[in-house]
């Protein structure tokens, strides 16, 4: 059963307005001094800000949509209190209310708002917001991907020898062997440039309007690439797993492109998988 395109459009309306003001939230905090605790590892920050951005998204969506489901970063299933995301429910929100959390607290201009909403587990609305240039990116299923609400398409670069890409490192990269490295290293000696700007959310709406070719990360969470895969595939990029199989909704492997040169970034991925 698919949603009704109203309510598609109030929900939409909705988290534009909360993306909003929780990113002008955060343009005001950016470089003040700010109350920073760690979460899992010591590289996992947490600012005073994501948790008030969060609270108010939350805030937001239970005065206008009690029925809803929330999963968020900081707060996780609000029903169950886990990190799941719930099934029960007909729409579900997934937020990250400060993606780029370490950016933010060292001052580096690199980070958003990022909303994604779900309809009985298909995503139907994305929304990133990056306050500082004041970008708002929005998409909704088969309506295509938008930047400040003008239509964006992904690059048509063809070769991953002239493409730009970009790339992130989980928390745990300390602790974990498993670490990208290898992959970093096979990517910057094949593309033209490699960028690790710190916001999954930022990196892949840039591949949505074209100023990444192609992005890849593993250890993600819903919250990170909710929105941005939306974006992506509305800007007519592709995504999938690390094999070419369907993107995880967990963000456990992302690969997302312009489309055409994603089965080489594929065929990299591979190599390299077999090659450990
Ligand atoms: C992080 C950013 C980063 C990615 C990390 C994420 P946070 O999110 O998206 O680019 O490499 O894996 O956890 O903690 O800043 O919301
Ligand atoms: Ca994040
Ligand atoms: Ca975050």
């Amino acid at each position: 059963m698919t949603c009704d395109p109203r309510e598609r459009a109030a929900l939409l309306d909705l988290a534009k307005s909360l993306a909003r003001a929780a990113g002008t939230l955060q343009r005001e905090r950016y470089e003040t001094k700010l109350a920073i605790e760690t979460k899992s590892v010591a590289l996992d920050l947490v600012t005073e800000v994501d948790k008030q951005c969060e609270a108010l998204i939350v805030e937001g969506i239970r005065a206008a949509r009690p029925q809803d489901a929330i999963v968020a970063e900081e707060g996780g299933n609000y029903e169950t209190q886990k990190r799941d995301i719930p099934s029960s429910r007909d729409w579900t929100w997934i937020i990250d209310p400060l993606d780029g959390t370490t950016n933010f607290a060292h001052g580096y201009p690199c980070f958003a708002v990022s909303i994604g909403i779900e309809y009985r587990s298909v995503r139907e609305v994305a929304v990133v917001y990056e306050p500082l240039r004041d970008e708002l990116f929005h998409a909704l299923r088969d309506a295509g991907a938008f930047r400040n609400d003008r239509p964006i398409r992904v690059s048509d670069e063809t070769q991953l020898e002239r493409a730009m890409l970009t790339t992130g490192f989980a928390y745990d990269i300390h602790q974990n062997t498993d670490d990208n490295l290898d992959l970093f290293r096979r990517f910057i000696k094949r593309a033209r440039a490699l960028r690790r700007d710190g916001s999954a959310a930022l990196d892949l709406c840039f591949v949505a309007c074209g100023r990444f070719d192609g992005y890849w990360e593993k250890s993600l969470n819903p919250w990170d690439v909710s929105a941005g895969l939306l974006l992506v595939e509305e800007a007519g990029g592709r995504i999938s797993d690390y094999a070419g199989g369907p993107a995880p909704r967990s963000g456990a492997q992302i690969v997302a492109s312009n489309g055409k040169i994603h089965n080489a970034m594929l065929d990299l991925l591979q190599e390299a998988a077999r090659s450990q």
